[in-house]
């Protein structure tokens, strides 16, 4: 009988295994317009080696594209990079199907799976820079505290110079096509950047870290094959060279506003403010909450200089959608940016201090007064919000460089 799903290659001993998820839009917060995968990957060395599982719903399916290659009971290693469960939420279940010799995850990354799933020390663990022996093939194992769970590791596989990074190097893309040179690589960008906007960029300063050990490895390595997405074979200095760039994030030439409105004021100033931005020779970006997401936000902070942020007052409140990017984006550290805030309000106006204190939380440099409105703008009020656009612009050209 034929497989439900079939095994794709990767290398004359490793096959991706895992499964496309279509249909996500919501991957914890993170907006995932374009569905995402769950890569597992099987290693037809002596020991035949599954890294990696995938999220629970689609066991089936990895099972049957392992099938597709080996009888799924003569496994004998399974390597979990890393505990999340979109990797590991089908796993508790393939150990009980396949019976394997060993599972093997760091130190951290059994404490979390057996916190997680009560496996009765089902998981052994295996040493930062520890080896395993598939007989005619090696894996290595590297620790990456941090990038981005505390047990994340990732593994080289020598003989096809092959690094299964789990997270790392991954993006959210839906798609049939596994590796990176079937798709543009302005897609490729977009989603990377996203990825790496949303997931890590709070741990920047070990991302940088990683690549240096990667680099100072001496290993040559052909393929970087994450748990998201296409598998890298022709653009991995490009996404390494990405990876140091958003890591080291240079404030750029460009401002990010966002905000929420309830009768049009608060949208009419961030207008009139972009236009001040745009006058003054910067780089812009309007996001009004509720036709845009905040994961998006984050995606376009990745090179931004500044932060502009408006909210009406409601209930001597922030608005509750700008009240939630705030903490989504708070929670990602995005580091030495300038900004202000603004708003309309009615009778009490808080919503300007309660942003002040969320930016000045976020280590935002205020660079002005925060501008607030009673009611609707008028024409003096938006021609001072175009005014400190052009001042903000000024500011951010001396920061970023820009000429
Ligand atoms: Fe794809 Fe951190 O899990």
């Amino acid at each position: 009988m034929e497989n439900a799903f079939t095994a794709v290659k990767v290398t004359d001993h490793v096959y991706w295994v895992g499964a496309v998820d279509w249909n996500i839009r919501d991957f914890h917060g993170y907006a995932t317009d374009r569905g995402t995968t769950y890569n597992a990957y099987l290693v037809m060395a002596d020991r035949v080696t599954l890294i990696d599982t995938v999220k629970k719903p689609f066991m089936d399916e990895m099972l049957s594209r392992i099938a597709s290659v080996i009888e799924p009971s003569k496994i004998d290693f399974i390597v979990s990079n890393h505990s999340e469960m979109d990797h590991s939420g089908s796993l508790p279940a393939v150990i009980e199907a396949v019976r394997p010799e060993k599972v093997f995850a760091s130190a951290n990354g059994r404490t979390a799976l057996e916190e997680h799933f009560h496996m009765n020390g089902s998981v052994g663990e295996i040493a930062d820079g520890g080896e395993i022996d598939l007989g005619n093939m090696k894996i290595t194992c590297y620790e990456t505290r941090m990038l981005h769970w505390p047990d994340s590791m990732v593994s080289y596989l020598h003989e096809d110079r092959l690094l299964f990074s789990q997270d790392a190097f991954g993006m959210h893309l839906a798609s049939t096509d596994l590796f990176d040179d079937a798709h543009p690589l302005r897609l490729l960008e977009e989603e990377a950047a996203k990825y790496y906007a949303n997931i890590l960029m709070p741990f920047s300063h070990l991302v940088l870290k990683a690549l240096e050990r990667i680099a100072g490895l001496g290993v040559d390595i052909d393929i970087v094959a994450p748990d998201h997405g296409p598998v890298w074979r022709k653009n991995i200095g490009w996404i390494f060279d990405a990876y140091r760039r958003w890591a080291e994030r240079e404030p750029g030439n460009k401002a990010v506003i966002f905000h929420d409105t309830m009768w049009g004021s608060t949208d009419l100033m961030a207008r009139a403010i972009a236009d001040g931005l745009r006058a003054g020779g910067a780089g812009v970006k309007v996001l009004r909450l509720g036709s845009a997401h905040r994961s998006d936000i984050a995606t376009e902070l990745l090179d931004a200089g500044a932060i502009v942020v408006g909210s009406p007052t409601i209930n001597n409140q922030i608005f509750p959608t700008v009240a939630d990017a705030l903490t989504y984006i708070t929670g990602l550290k995005p580091k030495g940016l300038v900004g202000f805030a603004f708003g309309s309000y009615g009778w009490s106006g808080e919503s300007v201090k309660h942003i002040e204190e969320a930016l000045a939380g976020m280590r935002v440099e205020l660079v002005a007064e925060g501008i607030k409105v009673r009611y609707v703008p008028t024409d003096e009020d938006l021609a001072a919000c175009r005014a400190r656009g052009v001042e903000l612009a000024v500011k951010l050209r001396e920061i970023s460089g820009a000429g």
